[in-house]
């Protein structure tokens, strides 16, 4: 922690994940603990993160939040409970009356900002979260388990705490002391694991995850099943197919799990729809390539959006990519279209040509972004990357 002129400051960076066994429904929506387990990838920040600078001083008159530049309300009730428990637990820590560093009283000011568009619907509130409290957990000398207290932010953000492969534990208590993140496995662990994610063209996501999470609940029938007799089963298979490393079990699970958690939403009532044309195209290609090669060498997976996110090994990287440019011909930004880490060129023979690439839709995606499983959150040192000045206000980052 930095202190000028009586501001503390801290910045910290932290992941999004992606699920591979999703979380849907809440069994208590204030505490935010799940109806099932979930289990995600954590991918990595050198291209998808949150950046944010907590700021605490006996000057600030009020919490004040700032969104990618933009004054927001800092009242909402998550944010205010993810403060609430990071004093909790830094009262609890020092113990009544430790001489502290820094007033538990203190306002606190906070910036955050995505490296990638939130109009992306990259789930830009789990990286949001556990970089919000990464941040106030530093800054309050707060450590240790912190993914309960990301939950209270976003559920999906408890597993943003860790890098690798995550678990977020249903848990049994009700006050949800149980209900935390737990790493099952490094991001190094599966070297070879590339990501590649495909943003496609139209608006953003109608219904949020929390209100259609809430609706499945109350009327799917299909969810109650899910969440009692599908994933626990599941929970155990995907954790065994990461720790074998067998990609073809982990693809197919992958996508049987994306594709329930939608026929979830369509059994919903009214029923919800992320999914959209372009995502039904890609699940028919990624279908179409596999046939090809007699085995699945990639797999989708969709949250509460249209994006695809899909998972291949290194070597199948340059010919998927490929395959998808030649199915949805980027409009007009062809040097933008590859994001993210290099990929090379391939040659596609004719016969995968013809069986996987049948009516190309040009425009259809906007970009594709390559990236791999990654850390969890870290703690930036250099004070010229702070997103709040010593006034704490705003400043331009480097
Ligand atoms: C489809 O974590 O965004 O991405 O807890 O209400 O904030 P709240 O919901 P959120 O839901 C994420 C749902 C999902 C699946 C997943 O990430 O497991």
């Amino acid at each position: 922690m930095a202190e000028e002129r009586g501001t503390a400051r801290v910045t910290c960076t932290a992941p999004v994940n992606i699920a591979v066994i999703k979380y849907w429904g809440k069994r208590d929506t204030d505490l935010i603990l799940p109806i099932n387990s979930s289990l995600s990838v954590t991918l990595h920040q050198d291209q998808l993160r949150t950046t944010t600078t907590a700021a605490a001083s006996r000057d600030f008159t009020e919490d004040r939040l700032w969104l990618n530049g933009e004054e927001v309300d800092a009242g909402q009730p998550r944010l205010q409970a993810c403060l609430r428990e990071v004093r909790r637990l830094a009262r609890k820590r020092r113990g009544e009356d430790a001489a502290a560093p820094l007033s538990l009283s203190y306002k606190v000011h906070v910036a955050s900002e995505n490296n990638f568009p939130t109009a992306a619907g990259l789930a830009s509130s789990a990286a949001g979260y556990a970089c919000l409290v990464s941040a106030l957990a530093r800054l309050f000398g707060v450590e240790g388990e912190l993914s309960e207290v990301a939950r209270r932010g976003s559920g999906s953000a408890c597993r943003s705490m860790l890098g690798g492969f995550v678990q977020w534990q249903r848990g049994q208590r009700p006050d949800g002391r149980d209900s935390v993140a737990l790493q099952l496995a490094p991001e190094q662990h599966w070297p070879e694991l590339r990501v590649l994610v495909l943003v496609v063209s139209g608006e953003k996501k109608t219904v949020s995850s929390t209100a259609g999470m809430q609706t499945s609940v109350d009327t799917s029938p299909l969810l109650k099943y899910r969440a009692e007799v599908v994933v626990p089963e599941r929970m155990s298979r995907m954790a065994r197919c990461i720790q074998e490393r067998d990609f073809e079990a982990f693809g197919q699970l992958t996508m049987q799990d994306s594709n329930q958690f939608h026929a979830t939403c369509l059994d919903t009532f009214p029923p919800i729809f992320y999914l959209n044309d372009i995502s039904q195209h890609i699940i028919a290609l990624v279908h179409r390539f596999n046939a090809h090669h007699g085995r699945t060498k990639v797999a989708y997976t969709f949250d509460a959006g249209p994006n695809a996110v899909v998972f291949m090994l290194e070597d199948t990287v340059d010919e998927f990519v490929e395959v998808v440019r030649r199915s949805f011909p980027p409009a007009s930004n062809g040097d933008q279209f590859l994001r993210g880490l290099p990929v090379g060129t391939a040659v596609l023979p004719e016969e995968l040509v013809s069986a996987v690439v049948v009516e190309p839709l040009p425009g259809a995606i906007r970009y594709l972004l390559h990236t791999k499983p990654g850390p969890g959150p870290q703690l930036l040192d250099d004070p010229s990357q702070h997103l709040l000045g010593p006034d704490g206000l705003p400043q331009r980052s480097a």
